[in-house]
C-alpha cells in the first residue's frame, strides 16, 4: 500500500465542478486546456460533450481506449485540428500522414528506431549530456532555467543523430533558426482551434517567415549534399538517421520515400522529438527537486552504474531513474491529449459513438483517473519499480500512445532522458529558485509556464 501522509502532490489545476460554457471553453482551450477538465473527467470512464463545436467524447476506460487505438484503429483517424496545426512542413511526415502513405512510411521507418539502432545512438546522447553537465557546472550556484538548458540538449542530440557530420559552417545560425522554427510550429494558433482555412495566414508565422524559409532551405541543402555523397561513395557516409532515411524502403513493396517525405520526416523527428523529451526531463528535474529521498536514490544509482559496463545498455540498468521518468510522464505527460475522429458509427463502453465524433484520449486525465490509480495526484515512483509496474494496466498508462500509431521514438526518448537525468543527479543537487511558481500549461506539449528556474549546487 502507498503511504498517504508523506506523498508530494505536485501542482496541477483543480478540476472544475461544472463544465465551462462555449465562450469560456474557447478561451481556456487557447490559453491552457488543462484548466478545462472537470471532476467528472477524473471519475467517469467516458464523458460526452465539452467542445464548442461538434460532438466529442473523452474516453478513460482502458477497454474502450484499446478498441480505439489497437483493435479498431482504422475507424479512428487523426483529426483535422491536429493535422492543421502540424501541417506546416510536416504534412508528408509520419506524424501527420494517414492511410496508405502512413503505412508505407511506418514500415520503412521502423528499423530507424529499433532497439539496436537506438543503442547505436547512445554515444551521441552521452556526449551531449556531458556537454550539458559541463555547462551547468559553470553555472553552479546561479539561477538557471533548466527547461531552456534541456531543450538545447534535446536539439543537439537530434542534430547529432540526424546530421552526424554537422550542419555546416553557420552552425549557430542554423541552431537559432531551428529553435525559432519549432517555437513557431509548436504554438497553437487560435485560428487553428476555430478551424479557419489554412489559406488564411497565421500572423505569428508571417512574422518569422524568412527564418522559417532559411531553416527549410538549410535542411534541403543538407539532404541534397548527403544524396550526392551517397551516390559518389556510399561506404564513406556516416550511418546516421539521415542516411537511414535516404535508404529506408518499405519491406513489402521496396518503395523508397519521396524527396518531400524525407524532408518532412527530418522536420517531424525534430518537431516530435525535441520539446517532448525536453519537457519530460524538465518535469523529472522539478519532481526530483521536491524529493530529497529520490535525489539521493538517483545519485547512488548513477554512481553505481554510470562508469561501468557497456554505455549502450546503460539506460536498462538505470531502474530507479527510469521509475522517476515514468512517474513524471504519468503526472505531466508531454503529449497530454491524443484525439481521433470516428469514420463510422461504433460503440465504446456501451456508449454509442456516431460517425464524425471526436474521440479524445487524454493521458493527463487517464494518468490521474481515480478509478485507475491509487493516490492519483501524488508523486510516487515506486509504482514503476519492478514488481509493481507489471500490475499497471497497459491501456491506463499511455505517455507514448498505443497501437499501430504508438510513438516510434519512445526508446530513443527514454534512453536520452534516463542517461541525462542520471548524469545530472550524480553531479548536482537541485532546488527550485526562490519565488519561482510552477504552473503546468498545455501548448502543443505540456510544459512549465515561464520555464523552470532552479539553482544547481555541485555535489562533492
Ligand atoms: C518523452 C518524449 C516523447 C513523448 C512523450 C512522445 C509521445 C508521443 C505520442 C503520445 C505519440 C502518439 C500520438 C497519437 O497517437 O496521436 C507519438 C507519436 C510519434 N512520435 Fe513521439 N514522443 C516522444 C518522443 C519522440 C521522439 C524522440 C521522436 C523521434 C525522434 C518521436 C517521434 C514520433 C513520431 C514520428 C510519431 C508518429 C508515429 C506514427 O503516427 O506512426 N517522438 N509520440
Amino acid at each position: 500500500m502507498l503511504q498517504t501522509v508523506t506523498l508530494l502532490k505536485p501542482p496541477a489545476p483543480a478540476p472544475r465542478m461544472r463544465p465551462l460554457g462555449p465562450i469560456g471553453l474557447l478561451r481556456v482551450l487557447a490559453t491552457n486546456p488543462l484548466e478545462a477538465w472537470t471532476e467528472a473527467h477524473f471519475e467517469e470512464p467516458i464523458v460526452a460533450g465539452g467542445l464548442p463545436f461538434g460532438r466529442a467524447v473523452v474516453v478513460s476506460d482502458p477497454a474502450a481506449i484499446r478498441r480505439v487505438l489497437l483493435d479498431n484503429p482504422r475507424n479512428y483517424e487523426k483529426d483535422w485540428m491536429q493535422r492543421r496545426i502540424l501541417s506546416a512542413g510536416l504534412a508528408d511526415g509520419l506524424l501527420s500522414a494517414e492511410g496508405h502513405q502512413w503505412r508505407v512510411q511506418r514500415r520503412a521507418l521502423a528499423p530507424l528506431f529499433s532497439r539496436r539502432s537506438v543503442m547505436n545512438f547512445s554515444g551521441a546522447v552521452v556526449a551531449e549530456a556531458e556537454a550539458l553537465v559541463e555547462r551547468l557546472h559553470r553555472k553552479a550556484g546561479e539561477t538557471v532555467d533548466v527547461a531552456a538548458e534541456v531543450t538545447l540538449l534535446t536539439l543537439a542530440v537530434l542534430e547529432r543523430t540526424i546530421f552526424s557530420d554537422g550542419v555546416g559552417a553557420d552552425r549557430e545560425e542554423v541552431r537559432l533558426a531551428m529553435q525559432r522554427y519549432f517555437e513557431v510550429a509548436s504554438r497553437i494558433d487560435p485560428f487553428d482551434i476555430l478551424g479557419l482555412p489554412a489559406a488564411i495566414p497565421r500572423l505569428r508565422r508571417l512574422n518569422v517567415w524568412s527564418t522559417l524559409r532559411f531553416f527549410e532551405k538549410t535542411i534541403d541543402r543538407l539532404i541534397e549534399t548527403r544524396r550526392r555523397r551517397l551516390a559518389a561513395s556510399p561506404d564513406d557516409v556516416p550511418q546516421d538517421l539521415l542516411t537511414l532515411l535516404l535508404h529506408a524502403t518499405d519491406p513489402q513493396t521496396g518503395a523508397r520515400l519521396s524527396e518531400a517525405e524525407v524532408r518532412a520526416n527530418v522536420l517531424t523527428f525534430i518537431a516530435a522529438g525535441h520539446e517532448t523529451t525536453a519537457n519530460c526531463l524538465t518535469w523529472s528535474l522539478y519532481l526530483l527537486s521536491q524529493s530529497r529521498e529520490w535525489r539521493e536514490r538517483l545519485c547512488a544509482e548513477a554512481e553505481r552504474e554510470l562508469d561501468r559496463g557497456d554505455p549502450a545498455s546503460l539506460a536498462d540498468r538505470l531502474v530507479e531513474t527510469r521509475a522517476v521518468i515514468d512517474e513524471s510522464n504519468r503526472l505531466y505527460p508531454p503529449i497530454s491529449a491524443i484525439s481521433r475522429v470516428a469514420r463510422g458509427d461504433d460503440e465504446l463502453s456501451g456508449h454509442a459513438v456516431r460517425r464524425g465524433t471526436m474521440v479524445v484520449i487524454a493521458p493527463y486525465v487517464l494518468h490521474r483517473h481515480r478509478a485507475l490509480w491509487t493516490q492519483a495526484d501524488a508523486f510516487s515512483p515506486e509504482r514503476f519499480l519492478p514488481g509493481a509496474r507489471e500490475t499497471i494496466e497497459r491501456f491506463a498508462y499511455l505517455p507514448f500512445g498505443a497501437g499501430p500509431r504508438v510513438c516510434i521514438g519512445s526508446a530513443f526518448a527514454l534512453q536520452e532522458a534516463c542517461v541525462t537525468l542520471a548524469m545530472l543527479a550524480r553531479d548536482f543537487d537541485f532546488a527550485l529558485a526562490p519565488g519561482h511558481v510552477v504552473r503546468p500549461v498545455q501548448k502543443m506539449t505540456l510544459r512549465a509556464d515561464g520555464g523552470m528556474r532552479m539553482i544547481l549546487t555541485r555535489r562533492d
